[in-house]
Order: structure tokens, then sequence, then C-alpha cells
């Protein structure tokens, strides 16, 4: 991949000084960036309120599922169209959706298009999709043309280009593009917020984060994700494909987009050895001829995907991150989260503990565990109020509360938790990490999305509305 980040440089200068900054309504600033009108932006902006947020869903695979139980249950939401290309998944919601006693939503999924059609329905106000990571872009971007608000699951863009595209669409139609970062609300790393604003922590400097997941047998089975999706985009893209699950929180964290924001970022990986290794054992070791030749075929493959990638972020006031990215490896799951400030730390796996000047011994870990009522977010505290005896779909919690924080923020008129700068930022990791690696682990500086908002002190809407 060339260098994306000049390319869009030149594209937006170019048709900005063809057009006329003032007229457009933008303002020209030091350092050669065009900014536009404070009150453009989207951050900070409160949706319209409504009485019911009726909710179109694209996608309905392994984790689409999920958020389809989650959204029945929750209160003031209706899902009024489905749309996948697969017909058994869209009559599985259609079932799911009746059974759940609302009236039966319309279907679309005639071709990889067909959101499209579904965006321009009069009787959505909310377009989420769970779809394969090529379509988030241009489903989020379809439908805040059609003037509805945009969710995605992660990630929410592959390139440069998108972000931008999806942050000018977001402003200019003034609807909202989020994204879906499940893990920001995992219960662990909301108690580690908490203990940060109580200051239990001090000043954080350094963070750790990633995706560290077994993915090779999932993304190597036919039947794991539709079409094999996932594992094409290995054969394509190296760097860190997946950073949002370790980046949200710890964008959260370290007050990112409010008084501080990435700078730069370098990038590395490790040759890739294990979807070859696996595939090719599972050939050998298959039964029947059409297995054997499916596994082998995949055995044959190059892909561009280094097994380990690690990323080294600088933040604008000189803190720093690494985040990870390993699926193709036999090892346990984690996140390697780990958060460090001037008066101590806390790492979440493999197990939860905690070092704190002046509470724990000296040199020494200790258990998490005494921690954990004392400081859990009261975030956390409402929903395991809200939700006791309720069956809740997916990730021990942490998918509901997305679900149910985005849907009360719409239905409210409240500002919602993730907004679009949020969203690319992080997802931006993606192409500049595949830039930065391939190029030898070159510096590469992030795009300023925000244009220079970032630097506006500001609390993060779970500090601000702590419980709707
Ligand atoms: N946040 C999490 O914890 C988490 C967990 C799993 C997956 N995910 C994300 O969810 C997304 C989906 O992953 P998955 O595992 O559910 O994949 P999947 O393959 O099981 O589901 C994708 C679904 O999208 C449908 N689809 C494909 N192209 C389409 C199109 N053009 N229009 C309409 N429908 C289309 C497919 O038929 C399928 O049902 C990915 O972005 C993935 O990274 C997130």
């Amino acid at each position: 991949m060339k260098n994306p980040l000049n390319r869009r440089e030149f594209i937006r200068q170019g048709a900005l000084a063809g057009l006329g900054a003032a007229t457009a309504g933008l303002t020209f600033s030091g350092g050669c960036r065009w900014l536009p009108a404070k009150e453009r932006l989207m951050m900070g902006v409160a949706p319209t309120g409504r009485e019911a947020v009726r909710v179109g869903f694209v996608g309905i695979g392994n984790m689409g599922s999920a958020h389809v139980k989650n959204l029945l249950q929750i209160p003031n939401c209706q899902i009024t169209a489905v749309c996948d290309i697969r017909e058994e998944r869209t009559a599985w919601a259609k079932n799911e959706i009746t059974t759940a006693g609302f009236s039966e939503p319309a279907i679309y999924g005639r071709d990889d298009w067909d959101y499209k059609r579904m965006c321009d329905r009069e009787d959505l106000d909310l377009v989420y999709n769970a779809a394969p990571w090529r379509w988030h872009a241009p489903i989020s971007l379809a439908a805040m043309e059609c003037g509805k608000h945009a969710a995605s699951e992660v990630n929410l863009a592959l390139t440069i280009d998108d972000c931008w595209k999806l942050v000018e669409t977001s402003e200019r139609t003034r609807r909202h593009c989020a994204m879906m970062e499940n893990c920001c609300y995992d219960r662990t790393e909301m108690i580690v917020l908490n203990m940060i604003r109580q200051g239990v922590f001090g000043e954080i400097l350094h963070g750790e984060c990633g995706y560290l997941h077994d993915l090779r047998a999932h993304n190597l089975s036919p039947t794991g994700y539709q079409g094999m999706w996932r594992i094409k985009q290995m054969e394509r893209l190296n760097g860190n494909t997946y950073p949002t699950h370790g980046i949200g929180p710890m964008a959260w964290c370290m007050d990112i987009h409010r008084g501080d924001a990435f700078d730069y970022l370098v990038s590395m990986n490790t040759p890739s050895t294990g979807i070859n290794e696996l595939a090719n054992r599972l050939a050998d070791e298959a039964d029947d001829r059409q297995t054997r030749e499916h596994y082998a075929s995949w055995a044959k493959k190059q892909y561009a995907k280094g097994d380990v990638n690690i990323t080294l972020i600088k933040t604008k006031l000189g803190k720093t991150i690494i985040c990870k990215h390993d699926t193709s490896l036999p090892r346990p799951y984690s996140r390697d989260f780990l958060v460090q400030g001037s008066k101590g730390l806390l790492r979440k796996y493999p197990s939860e503990k905690v070092h704190i000047e002046g509470l724990t011994k000296n040199h020494e870990w200790e258990d998490m565990t005494s921690y954990n009522e004392k400081y859990l977010h009261p975030v956390w505290q409402n929903l395991e109020k809200q939700t006791a005896g309720m069956e809740l779909a997916g990730h021990g919690g942490m998918d509901y509360i997305e679900d149910y924080r985005l849907i009360q923020a719409l239905r409210s008129g409240l500002v919602p938790d993730i907004d679009v700068y949020d969203s690319v930022a992080w997802s931006a990791i993606i192409p500049m990490s595949n830039d930065s690696s391939n190029r030898g682990s070159k510096q590469v500086k992030f795009p300023d999305f925000t244009r220079g908002q970032w630097k506006v002190k500001r609390p993060l809407q779970v500090d601000l509305v702590k419980v709707i």
C-alpha cells in the first residue's frame, strides 16, 4: 500500500484551494491545514431525541446475531429492517424479531449492495452493521447520506481515504457515525477507568494492549466466517489489522481527543508461518478428499500478514502505547491490557494484578480482586441491577452495554460515547501500521481528524453521563 496520507492530503488541499476556503465555510490555520468552522465538528453534538429508535441491521452472522438478540431486549428500540446476503440469516432474524413480539421486519439482501435500498427507508433512525470489514465504511456512508445515524462493528475503515470520507460525511449530514467497540465497556477496563479518574495510578504515562487470539482454526474453517472473508484479508493486508479492542479502551484511559491525541506510530511484523503450518496439518489429518483439498489449498497460499505485529504509538503529550496483534499462533486469549502511571500500574492478563505505591508491598504484584467492588464503574453497577435475570448475548455483558448506551443516547438526545473522530483514529492504525511495517518500520504521522480540537479537555461521555 502506498503512503495514503500524502495522497489524501494532496487531494484535500487541492480541492479546497480550488473551491475557495471562505465560501466553503472553512478557515485556514498555520501549518498548512484547512479547518472546518468549529460548529461543523460532530464532537459533543447531541442528536435529536425520539420516542423509540428504529434500527436497520446489516450483516447477521456470528456477531450480528448477538447484537440482534441484545437490541430486542433494549427498551424503546425496534428493528424495522434487516439485511444479509444469506437468506437463512434474515429468516433467523425475522423469527427472533417476531418471537420477541415485534412486527415483521422488512427484508433486504438480494445482492451485496442491497443495504443501499434499506438505507433509503423512511422508518429508520439508525443503520447498524456487523458485516465483513470491507463493507463497514460503504454501509456507514450510505446510511448517513440517507439521513440515518450509523453504527458499525469494528473496525470502521480500512483506508485513510475512507476515514476522511466518514468524518466529512458525518459533519456534512449532521449524523453520528459510531464504531461499536465493546471492549471499552468490559468490566475490568471500566473499573480501571474509574480508578484512573480517582487518581489511583497518578498521571498515566504508558499503556500496553492488543488482540491476541488464536483464530487459525476459525479462519481456516469453510464455515467460520461467511465466504472465508477474514483469511482473505490476510493475503493482502499486513500490520495490525484489528487494533481497536486494545486501543479503544486505552484511548479512553489516555484522554485521546480530550486533551491528547495519537501523534505517530512505528510498526513491525514477524514472518507468516502459523496459518500455513496448521493448514498443512489439517490437510494431512483429513478423512475425506474434499476436506484435504480445502486445507491443502489454503496451505499453499502466501499470506502478507505476519503472525505477530507490534505497533508503537507516541501521543502528542509524549505518552507511549504498545499495541499488538497476534491471531495466527497457538496461544491463550489475551488483550495484554496494561496501564501504567506515576503511582502504579495494573495488568489484566493472564490474571488481574495491580501495584499501587503505598498500598502494595514494594516490588510486588497484588491481586486486583480487593479493588473490584470499590471501583466498579457506575455503568456496570446500573447494568447489573437492570439486567438481573436477563440472558445477555455476547462477551459477558459488555456487548449489551454498548448497544444499550448507543440506543439510549439516540433516544434521549445525548452525545454517543464514541464519535466519528475516535472511530477513525482507532481504525487508522490498520493502514498506517501496514504502511510503516512495509517500509522498514518507518515513522507514520496520524492525520489530525479533529483539526486541532483534540487539545480541548472535555470529559468522556461515560464520565459525564454514567447512568442513562
Ligand atoms: N466486537 C467483537 O467482539 C466482535 C466479535 C466477532 C466479530 N466482530 C466483528 O463483526 C463483524 C462481522 O464478523 P462475524 O464474525 O459476525 O462475521 P460473519 O461472517 O459471521 O458475519 C458477516 C455477515 O455479513 C453478511 N454479509 C456479507 N456481506 C454482506 C453485504 N454486502 N450485505 C449484507 N450482508 C453481508 C454475511 O452473510 C454474514 O452473515 C466483523 O467486523 C468482525 O470483526 C466483532
